[in-house]
């Protein structure tokens, strides 16, 4: 049986299809379980990774998880996983943490590498760069014929497709030989984020304006909706990579079989929400 934790999550609920589809025995564990989207036959089960007092029932009988990146209560999610006899667990963590480790964003990632650091089981530890679902924040300006406002507008990423990390993750929890080892994925290209929002304008067919604003104004703007020192981390990512192409690895391939999905074609299937 696999445990996958943070079910309504954009990689589990892909990592679950995939995994559904293929017919292996898949719990969905989550902190709202009540609001999983499941098939026909798989089971929910309050799994709260803050909540260690739901770590046993969601564990018995598993020996495999996909687990998110939480550390609150990892010691204690390791201690229940060896006492339901886990084998091997997939983490998602970020490829942040090869960055600057004062950086809150990897900071939190690596909080919960360390607290697996010493698990008796197999640990596999997967290192995604940006996702392509990131565009998502656009979405809202683009639809209101607003500008985008960005700090560093030729700051580059590495858009990841979500269904090539759930397929990295796919491979490794039903391919034993494969297990193990820490695997930072990226997606085909490094694009800055004028060109990933121009790839934008030409799918959706909308006029996109970009407007440059300072760290601190954009910080401001996004007071409401994210906590100043994740704000902060992502300013400092960002002015790191300000016209400086990411690294392309060849993981997701490696794992998979086959080459990561483009942006583009991330876009073309989410183009809806850029429109309507
Ligand atoms: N975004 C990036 O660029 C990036 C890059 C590298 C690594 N990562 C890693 O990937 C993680 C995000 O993965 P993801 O995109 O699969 O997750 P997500 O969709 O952002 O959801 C994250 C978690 O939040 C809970 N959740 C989902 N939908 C929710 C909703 N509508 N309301 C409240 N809570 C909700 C779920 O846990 P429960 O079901 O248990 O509540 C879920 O696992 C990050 O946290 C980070 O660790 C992200």
């Amino acid at each position: 049986m696999i445990l996958l934790t943070g079910g309504r999550g954009a990689v589990a609920i892909q990592l679950l299809a995939l995994l559904h589809a293929d017919g292996h025995a898949v719990r969905v564990g989550s902190g709202r379980p009540a609001e999983l989207p499941l098939p026909a036959g798989v089971s929910a089960v309050a799994c709260d990774l803050k909540d260690p007092n739901t770590f046993p029932a969601a564990l018995a009988g598993v020996t495999s998880v996909f687990l998110y990146a939480e550390a609150a209560s990892i010691n204690e999610f390791v201690a229940a996983a060896t006492e339901a006899g886990v084998e091997h667990i997939v983490l998602l963590s970020s490829s942040s943490v090869l960055g600057p480790a004062a950086n809150p964003i990897a900071k939190a990632h690596l909080d919960a590498e360390l607290g697996l650091a010493d698990a008796p089981m197999t640990v596999s530890v997967l290192r995604p760069g940006a996702f392509a679902g990131n565009a998502r924040s656009w979405a809202w300006a683009i639809k209101a014929d607003r500008p985008i406002n960005l700090p560093y507008p030729n700051a580059y990423t590495d858009p990841i497709h979500e269904i090539d990390v759930a397929a990295a993750a796919y491979a490794l929890l039903t391919t034993p030989e494969q297990r193990g080892e820490q695997h930072t994925l990226t997606g085909p290209e490094t694009l800055t984020f004028t060109e990933q929002i121009d790839l934008v304008a030409e799918i959706t067919g909308r006029t996109i304006v970009v407007d440059k604003v300072t760290p601190e104004a954009w910080k401001q703007q996004m007071a409401d909706y994210m906590p100043a020192a994740y704000a902060d981390g992502l300013l400092d990512y960002w002015r790191l990579s300000d016209g400086i192409p990411t690294e392309i690895t060849d993981t997701v391939a490696t794992l998979t079989g086959r080459p990561p999905r483009t942006f583009a074609s991330w876009l073309e299937e989410n183009a809806a929400e850029f429109t309507s």
